[in-house]
């Protein structure tokens, strides 16, 4: 068969270069895996090493191998390493299509919530925001908001959330639209996490890196809430202050409760 039809080498390039510029890059085997599981929809899926790559899904993720199989299309590796800024020591990528906006403000506004909503108070750090979408979507949260002007679908926050976009729903808004429920706003200077109960519909709120929490969502905050720390320290990274507050939250729950 001629490898210029739309499942070979040159149709899946083309169809790359017609869909990158409004598409999410999945960088690598885990992101490709991480989406493919939670339901993105991913139109083209490229390879320097198809049977590598079907080895790998064997041994690590055999659940995805079928959706991997009938999806990556190989490419000498050259044509990769010139359509990705920076080709992914797996040498796959994949792009997919970005959850609606409008889908994703319908699930972050839906009551009753089981899981609470993160938002993250003008992050300036990709890498934190990308951590934070991977927690979001381990513990099962309703989905990461951020205001201010970090784009939560940057390439860079997309790789540091290895694929778990699409597995919580991820947008920014304004704090006067954050989704319903009572804000817990996490601050070294309030009262001590151990001794509340997070609710289901909590909504998280973080502040930025280098000034906490902004003036505007400590109006909206209905609780200032801190995480236990001893003197002289100053604060906890933004990434590691959430994994906390969630895992409080997830304490308070019966076990078996995260899918
Ligand atoms: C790196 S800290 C910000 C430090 C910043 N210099 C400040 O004045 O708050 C980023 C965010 O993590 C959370 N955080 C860090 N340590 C915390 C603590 N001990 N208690 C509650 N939240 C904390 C807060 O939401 C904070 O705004």
């Amino acid at each position: 068969m001629t490898r210029t039809d739309a499942a070979g080498p040159d149709g899946a390039v083309r169809a790359w270069r017609g869909l990158a510029d409004t598409s999410v890059l999945l960088d690598g085997f885990h992101a490709i895996k991480h989406a493919l599981r939670f339901d993105a929809r991913v139109p083209v899926a490229l390879t320097g090493d198809r049977a590598g790559a079907l080895a790998l899904a064997d041994e690590l993720a055999p659940d995805v191998r079928a959706a991997l199989d009938a999806l990556l299309v190989e490419v000498p590796e050259e044509r990769l390493r010139a359509l990705v800024p920076r080709l992914h020591p797996t040498a796959m990528a994949a792009l997919a299509v970005r959850p609606s906006r409008a889908a994703n403000l319908e699930a972050l506004a839906r009551m009753p919530r089981p899981a609470p909503v993160v938002v993250l108070d003008d992050p300036r750090n990709l890498g934190n925001a990308g951590a934070v979408i991977r927690l979001a979507a381990g513990f099962g949260a309703t989905g990461v908001v951020t205001t201010g002007t970090l784009d939560p679908w940057h390439p860079t926050v997309v790789r540091g959330g290895a694929g778990l976009h699409f597995a919580t729903a991820v947008e920014r808004m304004e704090v006067t639209e954050l989704p319903p429920g009572p804000v817990f706003a996490l601050d070294a200077e309030g009262v001590d996490i151990r001794g509340l109960k997070l609710p289901d519909d909590a909504v998280l709120a973080f502040g930025s890196e280098r000034s906490g929490l902004s003036a505007a969502l400590r109006e909206r905050a209905d609780h200032l809430v801190s995480l236990p720390m001893r003197p002289q320290v100053s604060s906890y990274n933004l990434a590691t202050s959430v994994g906390m507050a969630l895992f409080h939250w997830s304490a308070g729950r019966p076990p078996g409760l995260e899918a």
